[in-house]
């Protein structure tokens, strides 16, 4: 398909192909210094006293994280439905339930802290939250809840890199952040993820185990620091590879840079939508924080079928849009669990991504705007 307006543009320039090019003449290409730079880069980026550990994806550090916590089977964590599903799989891959918590608000699509309180039974041992579209959740509260029940907080900043709450940055309020690096995300790699956390213990077991519980990397023995190595635990492969880490620096290096540019384009959104399409409301459009604006989520008016029809009818004038998300409790996969979660379920079927990029031209938004209102 030709889109006139793709959901989402790839910005890699000239940087990103010398910093694979020099990974590739170096003759190393996995666990080397490239990794110990994104590591290193990544912490001071995120300017707060925490360490990095760089890993294959989001999910893998969502489930490190649940297993360093030590979460397992009879244990439930809370998490919301309205988010990626990798955030439920994780929970199940360690033999923990998933018990959904709502979003806050028609406007405010983050976890809702009095639902997160309400959900807390004796089998809760954690909280994962995810920082929709990029806008903190409620931090304040949710810190609280965790603290007074003694549960382990786990954010997911998929959307969120280099974002803030009240100055600090998202990723340390919990136990450990993590984040992904997935093609259309703000800084890519394309496939790629990071946990930070504050907790040394927890640092060293991510690192041995993402790499199958071995105690030393294959580089750390090539360097002749290391002869040998033992298996501690049951680990995984969740490394990233050298060529990956290279353009993760360059890609943060520019992060702010496009972060600045997306909250350019979601105020000329908001601005085009209030004008043109009284009747779509923008969630989080009065949030009274910064974002790090990873995506433009709107609600349409009437029921699922105004919302399929105008994805088909966008797209068939070149606009392509998303949804994000339908909510998980409503896969095959997770029927059968319970979910009261009556704000999702209310808006799960309005819900409509538009295009979001750095790249993306006046004239492009001029035209979703336009197209959408076409279908309603
Ligand atoms: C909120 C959220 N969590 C987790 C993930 C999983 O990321 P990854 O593809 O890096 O595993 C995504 C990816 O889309 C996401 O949006």
């Amino acid at each position: 398909m030709n889109w006139k307006v793709p959901f989402f543009d790839l910005v890699l320039g000239d940087e990103e192909k010398q910093a694979v090019l020099s990974v590739m003449e170096s003759n190393w290409m996995t666990s080397g210094p490239m990794i110990a730079d994104f590591e290193s880069a990544f912490s001071t980026a995120t300017g707060a006293d925490v360490q990095s550990v760089a890993v294959s994806s989001a999910t893998a550090a969502l489930h490190l994280s649940l297993l360093a916590l030590g979460i397992g089977s009879d244990d439930e964590v809370i998490v919301p439905s309205l988010t990626f599903v990798a955030c439920a799989n994780v929970i199940r891959y360690v033999g923990a339930t998933p018990v959904f918590a709502d979003v806050t608000s028609e406007l405010d699509w983050n976890i809702s802290p009095t639902d997160v309180a309400a959900k807390i039974t004796s089998r809760t041992r954690a909280i994962m939250v995810v920082h929709y579209a990029g806008y903190p959740c409620n931090m304040d509260k949710l810190l609280t809840i965790s603290q007074k029940y003694g549960l382990a907080l786990i954010e997911d900043c998929s959307h969120a890199p280099l974002g803030t709450w009240k100055g600090q940055p998202l990723g340390t309020f919990g136990d450990t952040g993590c984040f992904s690096f997935f093609s259309n995300k703000n800084m890519t790699t394309g496939e790629g993820g990071m946990i930070i956390s504050r907790n040394q213990q927890l640092i060293e077991r991510f690192r041995i185990l993402r790499t199958h519980g071995i105690t030393t990397s294959t580089y750390q023995r090539f360097k002749g620091h290391a002869y040998g190595y033992d298996v501690a635990e049951l680990g995984y492969n969740y490394r990233l590879d050298e060529m990956r880490a290279a353009i993760g620096i360059v890609q943060l290096r520019k992060l702010l840079f496009f972060n600045a540019q997306r909250k350019e384009r979601v105020e000329r959104y908001r601005c085009l939508i209030a004008e043109r399409l009284p009747q779509v409301s923008v969630p989080f459009a009065k949030y009274h924080t910064d974002s790090s604006y990873h995506i433009f989520p709107v609600l349409l008016p009437g029921d699922q079928d105004v919302r399929d029809n105008a994805i088909r009818d966008m797209a068939d004038r070149g606009v392509q849009c998303s949804i994000h998300y339908r909510p998980i409790h409503m896969f095959s996969a997770y029927q059968g669990v319970i979910a009261t979660v009556p704000v999702t379920d209310r808006i799960a079927g309005s819900i409509l991504t538009l295009p979001l990029f750095p790249s993306l031209t006046d004239a492009q938004m001029d035209m979703v705007v336009d197209v959408l209102g076409g279908c309603l």
